[in-house]
């Protein structure tokens, strides 16, 4: 008797990336590396499992990312390690840690790389998804809140991206949300009661936090609480509108958006979201704003800070939608070859086009040359090379563009010339 063998999956939430689907994922970060060095940011690489206390400190205790979803384990000597939830955290941690601040000046840090949350997955959301984030460290200015958002729909552009709405708000500083607090307190001790269990708590231990409530009886309730929009205090109603007059200067549309509160407890001041209309529930392609007391938050020196996170997963998804950049792997020749005298030529000529930089591939295994052609079209080669025994006793091979059926006889030596003229 055979016992049948269960195929391991991938966790639930989890998934694999394939090609040629990567190819979009990469053209992507290529693009992210390019616009990130134009604005003058530099990669920060840090670790994907952190101290629990790092995201417990900065993201906030009361909040669902710290409650609900972090994927927290005690190591072999006992500590509590979390894989990360969000890398802002990570990020002014190693700001700290290295004291960069003592170099004075801006710094502006970029990170790609896989995030951990254990959000009930659908299309968009998932457990292991992917951001492209940054982060600028040592400016209070309006004036770089304003340079982020312009860095982030000059990309949005460059991937092909015009449908999306960016909504922005203004979260004040702990001295005017400590007034905004208070009156949201008030106001929500009258509607509480028909709210849903998790409001009923949070209008206890943390107002703010009703706001991004996604309940669907609550949502009249909260349209008609409190705005903090109303309670800024005058530095930060001036850093606002300083912010929405820059926008409007560079012709950035926005929304103004009162209930962007957001999910983690770190923000002051500006906050943002982008959205698309492409995807559905799970709509928020990236969010943001300033942070000014999380480096004090996290034992550092006070530092303001402000920067975004994209998530990949749902950007991708937006530049298939928009039809913007076409998921492919290209193939520039597929190398035929007939006979055993041609194999260890065509290995040699598959060798050199490589080492040239062309994208070639050959297989191993004889195959008619019917077959050998229908596998080049099946690979979508821009070229097939062919060589059998007519090729090896002329010394020149049969190089067809598989676009126009052209076909030419064309020495060994002089085929990456000929294809890199083409292509
Ligand atoms: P966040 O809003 O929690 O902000 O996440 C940013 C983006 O990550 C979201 O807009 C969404 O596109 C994506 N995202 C979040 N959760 C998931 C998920 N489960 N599946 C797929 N995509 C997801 C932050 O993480 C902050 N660190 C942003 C920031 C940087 N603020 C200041 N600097």
């Amino acid at each position: 008797m055979t016992s049948k063998i269960e195929p391991v999956r991938t966790v639930k939430g989890m998934r694999d990336l394939l090609p040629p689907d990567t190819d979009l994922w990469q053209r992507v970060e290529a693009e992210a590396h390019r616009i990130f060095a134009a604005y003058h940011y530099g990669e920060i690489r840090t670790p994907i499992l952190e101290e629990t206390a790092l995201f417990s400190r900065s993201v906030g205790a009361d909040t669902d990312i710290v409650m609900k979803e972090m994927y927290t384990f005690q190591d072999r000597d006992e500590e509590s390690l979390t894989l990360r939830p969000e890398a802002t955290a990570s990020v002014v941690r190693a700001y700290i840690e290295h004291s960069l601040y003592n170099q004075g000046g801006i710094h502006k840090l970029y990170y790609i790389g896989p995030m951990f949350r254990r959000e009930r997955p659908q299309k968009g959301r998932y457990r292991q998804f992917y951001q492209i984030g940054a982060e600028v460290l040592g400016s209070e200015s309006p004036l770089m809140d304003v340079e982020v958002l312009e860095m982030l729909v000059l990309f949005l552009e460059r991937l092909g991206l015009r449908e999306y709405q960016l909504l922005l708000n203004s979260v004040g500083c702990p001295k005017c949300r400590a007034d905004y607090v208070k009156s949201l307190r008030e106001a929500l001790q009258r509607v509480k009661a028909s709210m849903c269990g998790d409001c009923q708590r949070r209008a206890e231990t943390n107002p703010l936090r009703v706001l991004d409530c996604k309940v669907e009886a609550d949502q009249p309730i909260i349209e008609k609480l409190p705005k903090i929009i109303d309670h800024l205090d005058p530095e930060c109603r001036q850093h606002f509108e300083r912010v929405t007059s820059e926008l409007q200067g560079r012709g950035i549309p926005y929304q103004v958006t009162p209930r962007l509160v957001r999910g983690l407890d770190y923000y002051t001041r500006t906050t943002f979201e982008i959205t698309s209309g492409a995807l559905g529930a799970q709509n928020a392609v990236l969010g943001g704003g300033r942070y000014d007391g999380l480096s004090e938050m996290l034992g550092g020196p006070p530092t303001p800070g402000i920067g975004f996170s994209i998530g990949q997963d749902r950007l991708i998804l937006a530049v298939q939608a928009a039809g913007g950049l076409k998921s492919e792997t290209p193939l520039d020749a597929y190398v035929v070859w007939m006979g055993d005298n041609a194999l260890p030529l065509a290995a040699r000529l598959v060798r050199e086009l490589r080492a040239q930089g062309l994208s070639v591939e050959i297989e191993y295994d004889p195959m008619k040359i019917k077959k050998a052609m229908g596998v080049a079209s099946k690979l979508r080669a821009r070229f097939a090379i062919i060589i059998g025994e007519g090729e090896i006793s002329t010394g020149r091979y049969q190089v067809k563009d598989m676009t126009t059926g052209q076909q030419r006889e064309i020495e060994p030596g002089n085929i990456a010339a000929y294809l890199k003229a083409q292509l």
